[in-house]
């Protein structure tokens, strides 16, 4: 079996429903972060490591999505009528980015089933999952160091960001072992949104995975979990424990750099304003007029 990972799952098929209303008729992966929509940079990341086949998981509302990544005909000859090179650049680069594909998740039962009904695209091999709501800062990649972890040990690769305790509640945490290396551990257990007094440790996991193809098999065993849902955290439970002979083993990356969850509504203020705020063209004005705001706040 190649131990290469050549293709990246981006599940969109979720509700969305802490970003009501503006969840209603979009997908909350295709809210712009600055003046891209947040699935784009998610896309940009995974080609970056070398990615270049992408698979999303859509559900209802997927249209926006799908026109996204395709041509504009009217839009790119109204833009090339004026002569307007960057913009028309901004109209087509996304259609050019990667070869894209899709699959209907139908009910969006959960995380884990979204990842299963990609198996039949993904076959055999080793994948990449990105959640698309999950925004790494460019400046910061993972799934490279991520990639060698795996060609190192094979199985299944996590990351890890350490939280402070009150919000471990909100994502799955991991119970883990140190290993030699300073930012890899290894994963004995994960709970899913744990109380800060049970959490087994303070790692969160966060929306990049790579994954050995064994984790289908124990998403077709894996029973409804927390909130009625087939969780991945679940599987990925059953894969820690596991024999690597049959597929097992799974590791944990640790993250220190800067992440955004466009799918909670401070942490997408938060990543557009970091974002705005770090760019040549709208930085200087943002920081001038942000520093003027918040001075008048206090
Ligand atoms: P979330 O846990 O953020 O759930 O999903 P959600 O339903 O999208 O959002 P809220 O909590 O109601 O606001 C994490 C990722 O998994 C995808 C989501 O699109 C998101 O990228 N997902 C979740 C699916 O593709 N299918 C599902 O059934 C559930």
């Amino acid at each position: 079996m190649s131990k290469v990972v050549r293709k990246a799952v981006v599940p969109a098929a979720g509700l969305g429903t802490r970003f009501l209303p503006a969840t209603k008729a979009t997908p909350k992966e295709m809210l712009p972060v600055v003046d891209k929509p947040a699935i784009q940079y998610v896309v940009e990341e995974a080609v970056a490591a070398g990615l270049e086949d992408v698979l999303f998981i859509t559900g209802r509302s997927k249209r926006p999505l799908e026109d996204h990544f395709d041509r504009n005909f009217e839009l790119e000859e109204a833009l090339e009528r004026k002569g307007d090179e960057e913009r028309l650049g901004l109209v087509t680069e996304p259609t050019e980015l990667a070869r894209i594909h899709y699959v209907r998740q139908g009910d969006p039962l959960g995380l884990g089933h979204a990842v299963l009904v990609a198996e039949n695209h993904v076959g055999n091999e080793p994948f990449a999952v990105l959640l698309g709501d999950d925004l790494i800062d460019p400046r910061d990649p993972i799934l490279p160091h991520m990639m060698q972890i795996r060609e190192e040990h094979g199985g299944s690769v996590i990351c890890l960001m350490e939280v402070p305790a009150e919000s471990i509640s909100l994502y799955g945490c991991a119970a883990v072992e140190v290993t030699s290396e300073n930012d890899v551990v290894r994963v004995t257990d994960l709970v899913e949104k744990p109380e800060a007094a049970q959490a087994p440790s303070s790692y969160a996991v966060i929306g990049r995975y790579l994954l050995d193809p064994a984790v289908f098999e124990v998403l077709r065993k894996t029973a409804p979990g927390r909130g009625g849902e087939i969780q991945l955290t679940d599987a990925l439970r059953v894969l820690a424990t596991m024999p690597a002979t049959e597929g097992g083993g799974v590791r944990g990356v640790i993250f220190g750099g800067r992440r955004y969850d466009t799918g909670d509504r401070l942490s997408y203020l938060q990543a557009n304003i970091m974002l705005a705020a770090e760019r040549d063209d709208l930085g200087p004005d943002l920081r001038a007029w942000l520093r003027d705001y918040v001075a008048k706040l206090s």
